[in-house]
């Protein structure tokens, strides 16, 4: 009989599935019914580095961040640090899956000294969310980079718990940013979060929002770093994340190296329940092919694995489909 029990971070897990960072987990019941159906860990709605800070007038700095102006409508009022640590501390009262806390920055201000409270709460391990868009055209990306090992160097000094960093899909090198996150003391990264984007009605001539969730398509990109990374820096832990809405994508992740994969629109979607149909077809899979753990098979399709690893190197159609008519 399969085993689904496995490890992120170096946290013992019931199975591979985490419940995403969303609001999907604020609430202590919620997180309950996840733990009941399997999910082997769970990333709390992420804390903003602005919640953290809680002075609005601080917020003037960000005055062209829409994000920055978007919480003060909507956010400020409802959230806080000590709400956070509350919520930390009453999930893990009441569950035995590790809760992975989260936070939301694009700076490396005086927010850090104010995480080793919600490491204090309780808190197994933290994912950091960093994100900047980068609107101004004379800033060179290195500089916007140098944000993320910057936050990485700080919090390494203050954080005992193992770090995960949750990082866009937009890098001219991504691996390079990876590795510098690990040579930084990070424990694992997150490849790769989603964020907001912008939609346009044709109709009425105006911008609105795009869908908020994701497909199943959108795992494609995911997987190519995926394998790339749990080969080229196998001692980070990966957790796969966007467009993983059913069993068979979880065990493509996997393949790729994954150690873990992150769901979210799919459980908002289809309910928590989801949880289970996925691992329940993990569990088949894995007792056709008579693998009896997760690390049996993890990364066997990944770029070090397979006997042609230009399968996940290839980009230019023109190149390798220019008869495709
Ligand atoms: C409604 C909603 C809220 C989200 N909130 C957060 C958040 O607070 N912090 C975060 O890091 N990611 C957040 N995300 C991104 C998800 O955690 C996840 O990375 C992304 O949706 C890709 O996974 P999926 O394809 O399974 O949806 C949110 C996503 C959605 C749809």
């Amino acid at each position: 009989m399969a085993k689904l029990q496995t490890t992120y971070l170096g946290l013992s897990m019931q199975s591979p599935l985490i419940v995403s960072s969303s609001g999907l987990n604020s609430s202590v019941d919620r997180i309950k019914k996840y733990q009941d159906y399997g999910a082997g860990a769970i990333v709390l709605k992420s804390l903003f580095e602005e919640q953290i800070l809680h002075e609005v007038n601080h917020l003037e700095k960000y005055s062209d961040y829409t994000e920055a102006s978007d919480y003060l409508k909507h956010y400020v009022s409802a959230n806080n640090v000590n709400e956070y640590v509350n919520l930390i501390r009453n999930v893990k009262q009441e569950v035995n899956i590790p809760v992975i806390a989260s936070i939301n920055c694009i700076s490396d201000s005086q927010w850090l000294s104010f995480a080793s409270r919600i490491q204090e709460a309780g808190a197994d391990a933290f994912e950091i969310n960093i994100f900047y868009l980068p609107l101004d055209p004379k800033r060179k990306a290195e500089e916007y980079e140098h944000i993320y090992s910057s936050i990485a160097e700080k919090l390494q000094k203050i954080i005992t718990i193992p770090i995960a960093y949750k990082l866009g899909p937009c890098f001219t090198n991504p691996l390079n940013v990876v590795e510098n996150l690990r040579y930084r003391g990070a424990k694992g990264v997150v490849l790769f979060n989603r964020f907001f984007e912008p939609d346009i009605d044709i109709h009425a001539m105006k911008v609105v929002p795009a869908d908020i969730f994701s497909n199943p398509s959108d795992i494609r990109h995911t997987l190519r770093w995926v394998a790339i990374a749990s080969h080229l820096i196998p001692d980070l832990d990966i957790s796969a994340s966007t467009g993983v809405h059913d069993g068979e994508a979880m065990v493509k992740m996997l393949l790729a190296g994954a150690k873990s994969v992150q769901v979210c629109s799919a459980i908002y979607r289809n309910g928590p329940k989801h949880i289970e149909v996925m691992l329940n077809t993990l569990t088949d899979w894995m007792n056709q092919k008579g693998y009896k753990s997760i690390c049996d098979f993890r990364g066997k399709l990944n770029v070090g694995s397979i006997p042609d690893p230009t399968q996940y190197e290839r980009s230019q159609f023109m190149k390798y489909f220019s008869n495709y008519e």
